[in-house]
């Protein structure tokens, strides 16, 4: 029997046998830093010399794997291979798909913190960080086959006198997975086996900064027993093979999540029928954060700046759901930015694969440079009130950051930085907390820390954004219980992890039969 969806525990890293545990994976890793990895193709593993480098983004002089990268030709051979593996892969039963999940889940659970501490290696994450994200992984395998299941009954809809109705679902064809490296293990995970356990084969195209993660993705789906061709594995440069991807005659749906450029270049590419192409293709598209907590005169201030601060800092600010926005009522302004400043002052930065510290790099250099020409934009816009450091000597290291005073409409205040940065602004009342909050062209997460009950229920319906927090930071969603997806240019608020993530993959079909 199928136990309920739970999701997955986090790893508790005060215990100290949690810790020798995880620095036991560390080392292990390590030992395994610096190997090459394959293509995969039709359950073909596939050496090119053209090779994607990975570092470490704590020591950049660290080399966690080179992965071959694949051409346009080996995307027409994976998509080729997709098309023959469909035949089968789509008379397989929900039931029979699921399984394969269940067992990929096991075996990432067994081994768990191995495959953090490659989270660790691969894009620097801090323990806790990688942590989730592993488990964020083995969540979202556990639900999408379940949600598989149910959705394999179809839906009750209505039969008449002499006329039977059935509405059921099936696979829509092989399609292309482009994730982002943020969530290296968890999105990659999320976005590829939601398509396959839908019944579609799928051709994934990492990130370029955290291939060697996906490629271990890749392996404990194989050792699961997912049939040869159902899912490729095709890492690329983005400029030589992105676009020939999502043009592909055959891809009949792409799932992405990345910056709103590439979304919206790929919704515009995707929309164009190509020669021999007869469907429409479907694109999933979840995009940039520009994310703020708002707090209310009465709010419990030591919970506003605590919420403020770990969403703010929490994996260096690199979540789509990152708070890069405090909007705070005159009245507790400098109350919670002095308790925001002192909550900061106590987070540790450094190396993630030799300590267990509270923040670690960014991840490469043009994201580093990129948060620093922010810190610039910053000092003109408003007042330096904390931080503002970086150091890429040994790895890409950006310190906390807070600048405050800032007009709501400032750039710090409107770009997504996707760094450890956080600008305050004042409000005179609760409309205008509201008015600040929904002033840019995203809408993905909010927060409202407030006691004030009239408040939250206003916000409930007029703070527009796909995953609202009331008391509590906006990170941090988890699958099965807070379904995540923007509004406005943060994407097409597909609500992964939630009940409607799987339809995105499906086609709905009615059949009636006349008696
Ligand atoms: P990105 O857009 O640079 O890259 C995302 C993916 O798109 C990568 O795999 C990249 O190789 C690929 N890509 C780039 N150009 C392409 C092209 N022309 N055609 C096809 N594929 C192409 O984003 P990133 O830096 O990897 O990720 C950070 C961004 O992702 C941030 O904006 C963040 O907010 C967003 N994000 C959103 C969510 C969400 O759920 N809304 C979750 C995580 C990250
Ligand atoms: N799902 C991730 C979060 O909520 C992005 O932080």
């Amino acid at each position: 029997m199928v136990l309920p969806f739970i999701h997955e525990p986090f790893t508790d890293f005060k215990d100290e046998t949690n810790q020798k545990e995880f620095e036991a994976a560390l080392k292990k890793v390590k030992s395994e830093l610096g190997k090459d990895y394959p293509l995969v193709i039709n359950g073909e593993k596939i050496y090119t010399d053209d090779k994607l480098v990975s570092v470490n983004p704590s020591n950049k002089n660290q080399v966690v794997g080179s992965v071959s990268k694949a051409t346009t030709q080996h995307v027409d051979q994976a998509m080729k291979a997709a098309n023959e593996a469909l035949k089968t892969w789509r008379t397989w039963t929900p039931e029979e798909r699921a399984e394969v999940l269940y067992r990929a889940a096991a075996i990432v659970r067994r081994r768990k913190h191995e495959f953090s501490a490659w989270l660790v290696y691969d894009a620097g994450k801090p323990w806790d960080q990688a942590d989730g994200d592993t488990a964020e992984g083995i969540d979202f395998m556990e639900y999408y086959a379940r949600e598989m299941v149910e959705l394999g009954k179809g839906k009750e809809i209505n039969d008449r006198v002499g006329e039977n109705n059935t509405y059921f679902y099936q696979p829509m064809g092989p399609g292309v997975t482009i994730p982002p490296w943020n969530f290296a293990f968890a999105i990659v995970c999320g976005t590829t086996v939601a398509p396959i356990v839908a019944g579609n084969p799928v051709l994934l195209k990492p990130s370029e900064n955290t291939p060697v993660i996906a490629y271990k993705l890749v392996e404990a789906l194989e050792e699961a027993g997912l049939p040869k061709g159902v899912l490729s594995f095709v890492p690329g440069d983005p400029k030589e093979i992105g676009d020939y991807l999502v043009d592909h005659p055959q891809t009949h749906f792409v799932n992405f999540t990345g910056s709103r450029a590439t979304g919206v270049r790929i919704m515009e590419r995707a929309a164009k029928v190509q020669e021999g192409q007869n469907f429409l293709k479907r694109v999933v598209a979840e995009m940039g954060g520009k994310d703020t907590i708002i707090v209310d005169n009465d709010a419990d201030l030591d919970l506003a700046a605590d919420s403020i601060v770990n969403s703010a800092f929490g994996f260096s600010g690199q979540k789509c759901s990152a708070c890069s926005r405090a909007i705070i009522h005159k009245d507790v302004y400098d109350e919670v930015l002095e308790k925001s400043i002192e909550l900061t002052k106590a987070l540790t930065v450094g190396n993630t694969s030799e300590d267990n510290v509270y923040m670690g790099p960014v991840v490469n250099q043009k994201q580093l440079e990129k948060i620093r020409d922010y810190i610039e934009v910053g000092k003109d816009e408003g007042v330096l009130a904390y931080g503002g450091e970086t150091d890429d000597s040994e790895g890409y290291f950006v310190h906390p950051t807070i600048f405050k005073d800032l007009d709501p409409k400032a750039r710090i205040m409107q770009e997504e930085i996707f760094g450890p940065v956080v600008g305050f602004t004042k409000a005179e009342n609760f409309d205008e907390l509201l008015d600040i909050a929904n002033n840019t062209e995203y809408g993905l997460t909010g927060a409202v820390i407030s006691n004030n009950r009239s408040h939250l229920n206003r916000a409930r319906y007029e703070f527009h954004v796909g995953n609202l927090y009331f008391n509590r930071g906006c990170t941090a969603a988890i699958v099965g219980y807070q379904p995540f997806g923007g509004f406005k240019m943060s994407g097409t608020d597909s609500k992964a992890g939630g009940p409607d993530y799987l339809q995105h993959f499906l086609e709905a079909k009615t059949v009636t039969e006349k008696f």
